[in-house]
Order: C-alpha cells, then structure tokens, then sequence
C-alpha cells in the first residue's frame, strides 16, 4: 500500500512526480504530498484527500527543483489528513522522507527520539525515520541511513531528501517494491514500472536490504552494510500506453476488455507443434517436479487465492492430483503440514503481497520447491522463488483485478494439463483437444465481452438490491467466489458466495425479495440440480439472474434473466463466466456513483499485513 516515487535530473521535479503519482494513485488515495529541493532548501506540499486536491493547492505555485520525493497514502498509522500526509520531515526541514511499508517498532523508537528532543507533528510511524536519520546525521547521509535502518524493524521503501546534498536522492527497500529508473541525465524511483515507463525503460530491482543513491547521470548501490555492489539495468518489455486509460472511462473497464489479448499474450509462449500434435511448454520449469509431485500446496490472497481454488479443481481433474488451495494470511500462521514431495504454487499478480511473500518463505524452509505465478518481472516473489511462471496481462492499475484473474487461471489451466499429460491422466487426444479449447479462449473472451450492454441494463436494474449471492457448483462454485469479490469491492454491496449445494444448510435464511441470486450455470452433468437450486431461490422472493453456456435454452424458463457466454468445456468456463460478473460489477459501481478504479478503503498492492 502507499505508492512512492523520486527524480534527480535536469527537467522541474513537480509535475514530474505529480504525474508519477497519478499512476501509483491505485496503491493508495487517502492523501497525497510531494517534497522539493531547490537552493539549499527543502520545500513540502501536502494534502489530505485524493491526488487532485494536492494538484489544486499546488495550481498557482511554482515549486521549483529538479530533485524531489512523493507519496501517495493508504493510512495504516494515523487517519488521513494534511498532518499525516507524507513527505515527513525532521524538526528543522532538513530532512524529508516518504515511506511505503509498517514501521512495527515505532512507538518505542518514537519516545526514545523524543527524549532526545523530538518533537513529532503526526500519529505515523514514518516520521520517526526522518527524525531517526537526523540523530545520526553528522554531515554523512548514506552513514546516518545505514545507521537509522539498523534501527527499524518492519518493511519499507523509502525515498530521503536532505538538504545538503542537493544533487541526489537516497532510496532503501526492505520487503516493500521499488524500481529504480535509470534515463537520460536522470533518474527515478517508484513502487511500480508503470510510473516510469513514459521516461525510461531502462530499471534496476535493487535486492531487500539494499541502498541506492540516485545523481542524475548514475545510480550507486550499497548493501545493508554499506559495501558497494553493483548493478545491471533490465528493460521493462511493457508498452506505454498500457498504462493509460485509451479511450476508456475508467482503467478496470479497459481492463476488463484487455483479456481477450493477455490471454492470448499468456498462452502463446508455451504452445507449439502443429494441428493435432501441440504441446505445452514451460522451459522455465523442472517438469519432473509434476511428475514426481504428491500434492500441490497452492497459496495467494484474494483474487488469487480464487484463482488458486479454480486450479485445485483443474488440477484434480486433470492431473489426479490433491490441492490444497489456501489464503496466504491463514498457511503462514497455522501449523501447516508439508511433505517432501509437496509442489508449492505461490500465485499473486503484484509479486509483493506481504502475506503471499511470508508463506512462499515459509514453505522454503521446509525444502518445498517454491513454483510462482506472477504478472511482475523483477517482483520479489518472482525473485524468491525457485521458478516462476509469468502471466503477460500486462500492468494491472485498476485495484480490483480482473485480467490479472483470467491470465492466472490461464497459466494454471496449463500447468494442470501439462501436469496430466506428464502423469498419464490425460490421453494423447484429450489433450490435443484441450489444447484447442484453450487456443479458442480469447476469441471466445471477445464474445463474452458483447454482452456488455446487456449488463449495462442489468446492473441499471439491480445496483440498488441489498444482497447479492452468486453460486455455482463445481468449477461455477470456485469462479462465484471472485464474481462475488468483484461486487462487493466496488459496489459496496453486500455480495457472497455459495457452493449451491451448501445453501439448505444455511445461507437461504438470508435470501428474500432484495436478494438477487445469480447462478453460474456451466457444469453439464449438474443442470438439473442447480435449476432446482434457482427455483429455491425463486420461490422465496429473489431474482434471478443465470450465467450460462447453455444456448439450447435449458434455462431460458428457469432464472428473470440469462446471460449466455460461448460455449465452453465444462472445466474452462471460470475464464469466461466470470467476464459477465465483471462487467455487472463494474456497471453497479457507476450507477451507484463510485469510483470502480479507486475503492474506498481498498489499495492494490497490500504490501503490509
Ligand atoms: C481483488 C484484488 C485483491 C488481490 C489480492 C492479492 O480485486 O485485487 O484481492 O487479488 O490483494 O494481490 P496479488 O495478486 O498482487 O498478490
């Protein structure tokens, strides 16, 4: 959470780093501020609110500097205002700090600067870190930050100012992202490649613990104990406008009709051969540890962890092989039973979720070979894992996720099936016919993506309901957990999930008149048992909207309204049953006035517990 970024270079830092900004803005909007430094003196202007009210205080002003820091918040410590915005500075202003990550000892190091004579303007644990970098300051910068992280326990990315030293910048991460970009008599940081990509695609991914000092034409990099090392420059393959919203109104709505693309872009690089004798690749991965596997462990948070539930039955289904499919929060704290033979899938499309980081560790400390599937190049999952699989969705801004989904499910659809070729549970013309389906996909993503309107009209009807419950069984019970997810992200409403099957055993207690029941309808052998479960639902007040592949019109009578995808293999439907709910969801949230790219009290990248 909290997006930060920096420039030292010739052009005025302002709007270089508003701009900035304005792309890391997903991973936090609850304030926003920037610092400069020009003639020996530091210059910081906040505020409280998103990025725009920080442009109007600053419309009217020039703020002139070619090297400055800036910072857009999700609050942790301290509610969002003015105070607590960052860049945080030392009582004199000499000093200026912005900080993506938790400082966990904060309070005790608060009341021991205080002691010595610090006087503290905000509730955040990151001014401790400016008046923590001024104790030891004695006219050496790298050595009073080299001595103040010493001090700090908890993750960050940190950009600091000070004002003697008008030519640089000092960046730091500890398991928090940051990207350093190296162009033209300039450099920057940022949390995340897309806030670069309009000057540079020339980056460095500095390693946890260690030290950049950025000049304008080079970058110095030390380890955490001061000792210089050095680093190559990768280019970033992803294009500009990738990061922009083209046209549409908003990043999730493009989004949303990127996935016919990502997910050719995803599936291309591991298929070869000719009709009828295709195969799957992964040159990037050891195949005898599916061969040899017992069990697959699979962890990720939210989206993901959707992701990972769908590939838990892809995988049984295929490959004959147990999953455990669990929320990264809930395997690293539990007593978590690993076997030698145990394959471990961390899946997150950032790379820098805290808790998805913390159980891949923990998982390699028990000798389980740590597999990644992430969209991220240069993330630090990608950089921890012992291989990495990479969804190509391209940068993802909106916060909830939607291409990031499909090109997950994607890669584990291919895993699985590689995974039941390798094992034998797959026959030689089964899997030349998956294949096919799976080739098929995205033009069958650009169809799902013409029911459009129709769900413009839908949502028109039903964004005011007061509950929502998505069910399914089988494949549509896996893909109702990230239909719900979607809803309630960004609608606000109150939406959840059922395997149908489960819904007598409890949950239809909540159903009436203002619950819409919608009801992913693909799994063949089970019609007759879900249209007994919508007529449940019918009976006791809901409406019904159904999700289907069926065209032959087995539930034209069953639901109010039915929403028809291509037709698709039972075992691939979540890749396109869940472009509809997207769609629904993204048009409930326009009508109920939100912001569907910046949802309250949500950011994108949840790089603290
Ligand atoms: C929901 C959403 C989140 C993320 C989750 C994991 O739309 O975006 O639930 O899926 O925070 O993030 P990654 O995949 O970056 O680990």
């Amino acid at each position: 959470m909290c997006g930060i970024t920096g420039y030292v270079g010739c052009r005025q830092a302002t709007p270089l780093l508003i701009n900035a900004l304005k792309k890391l803005e997903y991973r936090g909007y609850d304030s926003a501020g920037i610092a400069v430094l020009d003639a020996g003196e530091i210059t910081v202007r906040k505020a409280k609110g998103m990025l725009k009210v920080l442009e109007q205080r600053l419309a009217g002003e020039t703020l002139s500097g070619t090297v400055g820091i800036g910072h857009t918040r999700w609050a942790t410590h301290g509610e969002p205002s003015d105070g607590n915005a960052h860049p945080h500075t030392n009582v004199s202003g000499t000093i200026a700090v912005v900080h993506n990550g938790i400082i966990e000892n904060y309070a005790r190091l608060k009341d021991w600067l205080a002691e010595r004579g610090a006087a503290f303007r905000s509730q955040t644990d990151t001014e401790v870190i400016a008046h923590l970098i001024n104790y030891y300051y004695k006219g050496d910068l790298l050595h009073a930050v080299l001595q103040a992280l010493r001090r700090l326990e908890g993750s960050y990315a940190l950009g600091v100012l000070c004002r003697d030293f008008p030519d640089r910048l000092v960046a730091v991460r500890k398991d928090s992202p940051l990207v350093v970009g190296k162009g033209q008599d300039e450099t920057f940081i940022a949390s995340d490649v897309p806030a670069l990509l309009e000057h540079t695609r020339e980056v460095y991914y500095p390693d946890d613990g260690e030290i950049a000092v950025l000049y304008r034409d080079r970058v110095d990099f030390f380890a955490g104990e001061g000792e210089k090392v050095s680093r190559a420059t990768q280019r970033v393959e992803w294009d500009v406008g990738a990061a922009e919203k083209g046209g549409y109104a908003h990043f999730m709505l493009k989004e949303i009709h990127e996935q016919p693309k990502a997910l050719a872009d995803t599936l291309r690089p591991h298929i070869a051969g000719t009709d009828g004798h295709k195969d799957i690749f992964f040159e990037e991965l050891c195949l005898d540890d599916f061969k040899t596997a017992g069990r697959i462990v699979i962890v990720a948070c939210g989206t993901a962890w959707h992701a990972g539930i769908v590939a838990k039955y892809a995988f049984e289904h295929f490959a004959r092989l147990p999953v455990e499919a669990d929320v990264a929060s809930e395997y690293r704290y539990r007593s978590p039973v690993s076997r030698p033979a145990d394959l471990f899938i961390a899946v997150s499309q950032s790379g820098e979720t805290a808790d998805t980081l913390a159980a891949a560790r923990l998982a390699k400390r028990s000798a389980a070979k740590v597999l990644a599937v992430t969209n991220v190049v240069g993330s630090t999952l990608a950089r921890e894992a012992d291989r990495v699989v990479y969804t190509r969705a391209g940068p993802e801004i909106a916060v909830a996720s939607t291409k990031a989904f499909t090109t997950q499910l994607m890669c584990l659809y291919l895993l699985a099936l590689k995974a039941g070729q390798l094992r034998g549970t797959v026959s030689a013309d089964d899997y030349q016919a998956y294949i096919a389906e799976l080739e098929a996909i995205p033009a069958k993503a650009e169809t799902a993506l013409k029911a459009k309107e129709s769900l413009q009209k839908c949502a028109a009807r039903h964004f005011n309901k007061a509950k929502v419950f998505f069910m399914g069984r089988q494949f549509d019970y896996a893909a109702s957990l990230e239909c719900a997810l979607k809803l309630k992200e960004i609608s606000y409403t109150h939406s959840e999930a059922f395997a149908a099957g489960e819904l007598k055993h409890g949950p239809i207690a909540l159903v009436d008149e203002r619950t819409l029941a919608v009801t992913l309808a693909t799994q063949r052998g089970l019609f007759d048992k879900i249209a007994s479960n919508v007529a449940e639902l019918k009976s006791r007040g809901a409406a019904a909207l159904i999700i289907t592949q069926d065209a032959g019109g087995y539930f034209a009578q069953c639901g109010d309204e039915t929403v028809v995808i291509p037709d698709v293999r039972d075992a691939f439907s979540p890749l396109l049953s869940v472009i509809p709910a997207q769609l629904f969801a993204y048009y409930c949230a326009v009508q109920r006035g939100n912001d569907p790219d910046k949802p309250r009290n949500l950011a994108k990248s949840v790089t603290v517990e």
